[in-house]
């Protein structure tokens, strides 16, 4: 019974047959060769596809919130406050749905903490798109 059905998929798959459905989940399981190549081009990923937010609104969150740790030329003085956004090519490497989330819980065990409770998914994607105009080039 198996025999015969592995059989006739192999016809099918043989033949091209329309019904391909059992032939695409095989080069599936070659896979891991595209995660190489995905990672071997982070400086492509990191083109910043521009974040939803509002540049100039956040600059007045960024002045109010972020800056006595990020300090005003995003250096966080050189890293040692907090992440360089300037210097640290990798941490902007990050794709925008990463640095919204660092921005709403925080990074534990750093000072870096969630802003959830004070400002709302606006202000902190605001923040994050002046961030990225202002120091993420
Ligand atoms: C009390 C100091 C402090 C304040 C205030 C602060 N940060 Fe941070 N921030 C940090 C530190 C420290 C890190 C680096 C943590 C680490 O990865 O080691 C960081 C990291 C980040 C990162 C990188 C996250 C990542 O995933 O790599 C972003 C983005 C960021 N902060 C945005 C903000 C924004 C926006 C505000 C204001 C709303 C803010 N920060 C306020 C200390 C601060």
């Amino acid at each position: 019974m198996r025999l015969s059905l592995l059989f006739s998929l192999l016809l099918l798959a043989a033949c091209g047959g329309s019904e391909s459905t059992p032939a695409p989940a095989e080069p599936a399981k070659a896979e891991p060769v595209k995660a190489e190549a995905v990672k071997a081009e982070p400086v492509a990923a990191a083109e910043p596809a521009a974040p939803a937010g509002d540049a100039a609104a956040g600059e007045k969150v960024y002045s109010t919130y972020c800056m006595a740790c990020h300090q005003a030329d995003g250096k966080g003085m050189n890293g040692a406050l907090a992440a360089n956004f300037v210097d640290d090519k990798e941490r902007m490497a990050k794709s925008d749905a990463l640095l919204l989330k660092s921005i709403e819980d925080g990074i534990p065990g750093t000072t870096m903490i969630s802003w959830k409770a004070q400002l709302d998914e606006t202000q902190r994607s605001d923040a994050l798109a002046y961030i990225r105009a202002t120091f993420g080039k």
